[in-house]
């Protein structure tokens, strides 16, 4: 833990994704995410005719090549920066929703929903984790499929990067990261400096999920898992040496 962390509010995941993410995270491109769409859609034997929810759908960059499988591609997100950035990316192409992912709207609307790169466990409570689950289930139709790209828990604790500094775009990002074990959290604080001066201070906190922990809540959401991949070229999942926790399945 760095001595002084900026307190992270318990509501980070408001306030935190904002109209500096193309610089904070300026990797985060429609080019990047091409070969991660492409294989979500391969996993989930996606049809041009299925119903697509992105859900935390974020600059659309998942979007940009799902819109190129199927006709009906729906993107959740709660940050308007975002949208706004998706709006850019897609130009008329998909339908962008604001809303929360605890309270989103849609009810058995969709055929597939796809959630990208850790956007999942923000919350403070497993109530509201569950909320969330709950959430992605009640978009899905009886037997509709999921895709949920989350970390890797052995691998995130063993790779942990406590501080970097790096440059981009005239600015200067500093960030720290720690994991608080008795909350099984990563925390994350990410100062940002255009000419030696803070325009911007956020926190990000994630709750670390083991594949147990991970199948037994989206099953308590009525989700049931088929298979788990620890990369996106098909890897085999949960050991220390696979960055990610890809998880398909079905609604029940
Ligand atoms: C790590 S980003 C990933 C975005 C996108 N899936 C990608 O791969 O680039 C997480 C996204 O979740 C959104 N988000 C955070 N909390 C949310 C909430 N409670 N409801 C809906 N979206 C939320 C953020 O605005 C952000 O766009």
């Amino acid at each position: 833990m760095p001595d002084n962390p900026i307190l992270i509010p318990k509501d980070w995941y408001h306030l935190s994704f904002d109209s500096l993410y193309p610089v904070v995270y300026a990797h985060r491109t429609v080019e990047a995410a091409r070969e991660d769409a492409l294989f979500s859609i391969q996993e989930t034997k996606l049809t041009r005719a299925d119903r697509v929810l992105d859900l935390c759908c974020g600059n659309g960059r998942h979007m940009a090549t799902l819109v190129e499988a199927a006709d009906m591609v729906v993107g959740l997100d709660y940050s308007s920066a975002m949208l706004d950035l998706a709006r850019g990316v897609l130009g008329p192409k998909g339908l962008l929703v604001r809303a929360d992912m605890r309270a989103q709207p849609f009810e058995e609307c969709f055929d597939v929903v796809v959630n990208y790169f850790t956007s999942f466990g923000y919350f403070e409570t497993e109530e509201e984790n569950l909320a969330a689950v709950r959430g992605l289930s009640k978009a899905l139709r009886p037997g509709g499929r999921f895709f949920i790209d989350y970390f890797n828990r052995s691998y995130t604790e063993q790779n942990i990067e406590p501080s970097s500094v790096r440059f981009q775009d005239g600015y200067e990002i500093r960030e720290e990261r720690w994991i608080d074990l008795t909350a099984h959290r990563i925390n994350k604080t990410t100062v940002v400096l255009r000419e030696g001066v803070v325009v911007s201070d956020s926190g990000e906190s994630v709750r670390l999920y083991s594949d147990a922990e991970f199948r037994a809540l989206l099953s308590a959401g009525g989700l049931h898992v088929e298979r788990i991949f620890g990369d996106y070229m098909g890897g085999e999942c949960c050991v220390p040496t696979q960055p990610r926790m890809i998880v398909i399945g079905r609604k029940a």
